[in-house]
């Protein structure tokens, strides 16, 4: 982009109407200008995350009604480029991260706005176009490991699912808080998820997760797309007061045996993220950035995922 295009246009990947990967198409849009308390942020990286998928596809209309054409893309690493009224100047020039607003214009482009409370500043211990890969796996496995189950020194946690974006992120949280943890991953993701921190690991494709459990667990981190029966299954695996706490189908408490349960709605939290990030620079946390594409190849990587081809984070680099 030329200096002067810098104050017009952009490319951006977007969507003009619901449907397939095919949807989404590169164009030249307008480059948004800060308003009232918002910062303008030079993309370095966005990621893919499987809600992508379902906006795309129009499942989410009634939950996240979106204004089309859509930008997509909740996380974002970037630089402070401009900032808005209201807003602390000093923060031009500052490398920062941020959840987006599931229905906010994202940041599968060169450049977004961000609501200015959103911002934090980014890890240092990473680059910034993989720092894309933390902010909403990172609070997912924050809300559902802190908020719904409690996570406690000496519990003993399985993370179903682990070989994904937020499960990686789960593993190294239980362990930081002192849990034993079981993971389940299959041949791909287990070097990734023995990093990440798990005790031990649950080849799901070998063998059920449920057969496989022989002790019962005090909390399950559910991060799989099962049935209702299979997610019953997994919580009869749980001790009696223990807590089942998923991301995906919906989890019921077992009231006869004080087994709580827990569903994450996962939110934008600069607090929890500015946290996260520390953990991520003390080397607590650590990312599992398993590829790095770019903009123009976003249709593909949402292929991908429809096969269930992607594992880890997916970053999206924009510069
Ligand atoms: N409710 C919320 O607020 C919220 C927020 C974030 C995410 N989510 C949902 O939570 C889920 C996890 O998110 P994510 O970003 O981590 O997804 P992801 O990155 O797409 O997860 C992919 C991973 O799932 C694993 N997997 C697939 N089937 C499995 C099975 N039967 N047993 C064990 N592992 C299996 C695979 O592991 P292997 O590589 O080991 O095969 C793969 O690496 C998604 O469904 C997502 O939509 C919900």
């Amino acid at each position: 982009m030329s200096s002067i295009d810098l104050e017009i246009t952009m490319h951006a990947i977007r969507f003009t109407a619901y449907g397939e990967p095919a949807v989404l198409e590169l164009a030249e849009v307008l480059v948004p200008a800060p308003g009232p308390g918002e910062a303008l942020v030079r993309v370095a990286a966005t990621t893919f995350n499987p809600v992508d998928a379902a906006l795309r596809a129009g499942y989410l209309q009634q939950q996240f009604p979106l204004a089309l054409p859509h930008i997509p893309g909740i996380d974002v690493s970037g630089i402070v480029s401009e900032v808005g009224a209201g807003v602390d100047r000093s923060l031009v020039g500052v490398a920062v991260v941020a959840f987006l607003p599931m229905n906010a214009a994202g940041a599968a482009a060169e450049y977004v706005l961000v609501p200015a409370n959103l911002l934090v500043h980014a890890p240092r211990s990473v680059s910034l176009v993989d720092a894309a890969a933390l902010p909403s796996a990172g609070l997912t496995a924050w809300q559902g490991l802190v908020e719904h189950a409690g996570v406690y020194s000496g519990a003993r946690v399985l993370v179903n699912g682990a070989g994904g974006g937020v499960g990686g992120f789960a593993v190294g949280l239980a362990k930081h808080f002192g849990a034993y943890v079981l993971a389940t991953a299959g041949l791909r993701s287990q070097d990734a998820v023995r990093a990440a921190g798990a005790d031990e690991i649950i080849d799901y494709t070998r063998i059920p997760v449920t057969e496989a459990v022989r002790e019962p667990v005090d909390v399950v981190i559910n991060l799989v797309r099962s049935s209702a029966t299979d997610l019953i299954a997994l919580r009869d695996r749980i001790a009696d007061g223990g807590v089942l706490v998923s991301t995906t189908t919906p989890a019921e408490a077992d009231s006869g045996r004080k087994v709580r349960a827990g569903n994450v709605f996962v939110r934008c939290d600069a607090q929890q993220l500015t946290h996260l990030v520390a953990l991520l620079d003390r080397g607590v946390l650590r990312l599992d950035v398993s590829e790095r594409y770019a903009l123009a190849d976003l249709p593909q990587v949402h292929e991908l995922a429809a096969r269930g081809a992607l594992r880890g984070k997916t970053v999206i680099q924009i510069v």
